[in-house]
């Protein structure tokens, strides 16, 4: 199956991200990139949800901390769309945990913690289908025009590039 042009993504702003007051310092690097938000909210994540999400660290030994972690506080959730998205989105967070990140990307520059990361993004097209479809409801994704698309990208020979 051919995948469209313009993909969409999941991503989750943590309890960290929340409780630092960083919501808006991070979503501000989604817009500001090119990508287009879709779909907005805040949402309290309870334990069983969670343990489902990460049950492929279910053996690991941070699996119980990571739990704890992630149902500790609200998180904020956005869909966001643009060209190769995904990828897009993964290489603005950067490596899992700030203190190995670059500065430039989120977790580099505002992550010192080797369990507290800020930031979850889809990582495939499957993955991002499904973390969408659990949190949003279709009549909560927006259609309309992002006034600068055809600034972001080169829309003048029928392609978006
Ligand atoms: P995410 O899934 O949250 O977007 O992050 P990721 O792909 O960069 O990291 P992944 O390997 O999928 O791990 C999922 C989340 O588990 C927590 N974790 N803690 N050693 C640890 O304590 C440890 N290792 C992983 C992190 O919150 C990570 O984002
Ligand atoms: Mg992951």
């Amino acid at each position: 199956m051919t995948q469209p042009v313009l993909e969409r993504t999941l991503v989750m702003l943590k309890p960290d991200a929340v409780a630092r007051g960083l919501v808006g310092r991070i979503l501000q690097r989604f817009e500001e990139k090119g990508l287009k938000l879709v779909g907005l909210k805040m949402a309290r994540l309870d334990e069983s949800l969670v343990r489902r999400q990460y049950a492929l660290h279910q053996e690991k030994y941070f699996y119980e901390p990571l739990v704890r972690y992630m149902s500790s506080g609200p998180v904020v959730l956005a869909v966001l769309e643009g060209k190769g998205a995904i990828a897009v989105v993964r290489g603005l967070m950067g490596p899992t945990f700030g203190p190995d990140a670059p500065p430039g990307t989120i977790r580099g520059d505002f992550g010192m913690s080797k369990r507290f990361n800020l930031v979850h993004g889809s990582d495939s097209p499957q993955a991002a289908a499904q973390e969408i479809a659990l949190f949003f409801a279709p009549s909560e994704l927006q259609d309309y025009d992002a006034a600068a698309f055809n600034w972001t990208y080169d829309t003048s020979t029928g392609e978006i590039v």
